[in-house]
């Protein structure tokens, strides 16, 4: 089974995608995580986020090993994924990579933009999860200050609107729900209760009792 979760930016999908994983005994891939790595790389080797040709060979390199460096979660990072993911052909090279971790046994579950609508098009569940922006600022503003960043909410949230214009709007994969996926709007629910909400939907879905 797949499962494919996606959302704006600080929505809740990564936890969601990596809890119902353990749940169902799955794997997971946060794919941010790929394009966050193909920023980093091009920040480090000091090439510019739009050049086009380094990212493109930054994302041929990509190595599954960085998808822990805890440089990757910084804020700089995620503003630097939404820009080189705008760049069509760094999607494509990065297509096959997201399919193969789909299709290999038991079952995955796969969180990021487009993969309701683009990696996974015929995924058994597709999980469209939403929160207030201001909710999600607040959430990325107390997980940056645990890991001991500073941090300014006003600051995040405009950094989190400013990621949903680009990531909505840019013309190739653009973030939008796709139309057989079910919306999760989790503004007013706790970890647990996302997680519960999803697995109401997964198994409504799988009792073949789709939900309105
Ligand atoms: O989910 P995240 O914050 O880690 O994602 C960082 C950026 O990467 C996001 O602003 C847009 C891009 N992204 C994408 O274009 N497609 C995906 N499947 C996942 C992330």
């Amino acid at each position: 089974m797949i499962i494919a979760i996606d959302g704006p930016a600080a929505s809740g999908k990564g936890t969601l995608g990596k809890r119902l994983a353990q749940h169902y005994g799955y794997r997971h891939l946060d794919t941010g995580v790929i394009y966050r790595a193909v920023a980093c790389a091009l920040m480090q080797s000091g090439h510019d986020l739009r050049d086009e040709a380094a990212a493109v060979a930054a994302a041929m390199e990509l190595d599954p090993a960085t998808f822990g460096d805890p440089a990757l979660k910084s804020q700089k990072a995620g503003e630097g994924a939404s820009i080189v993911s705008a760049i069509p052909r760094v999607r494509e090279v990065l297509v096959d990579f997201q399919r193969q971790f789909a299709a290999n046994p038991p079952g995955a579950v796969l969180d990021g933009r487009d993969i309701g609508t683009v990696i996974c098009p015929d995924a058994d569940v597709k999980i469209f999860v939403v929160a207030d922006p201001r909710v999600r600022a607040h959430r990325r503003t107390m997980e940056a200050k645990a890991r001991g960043e500073a941090a300014d909410e006003a600051v995040v949230l405009a950094d989190i609107l400013a990621r949903d214009e680009r990531d909505q709007n840019r013309p190739v994969a653009p973030l939008k729900p796709a139309a057989d996926a079910y919306l999760l709007d989790n503004s007013r629910l706790d970890i647990e209760g996302g997680v519960r909400a999803a697995i109401d939907i997964i198994e409504a879905v799988r009792a073949g009792r789709p939900r309105g």
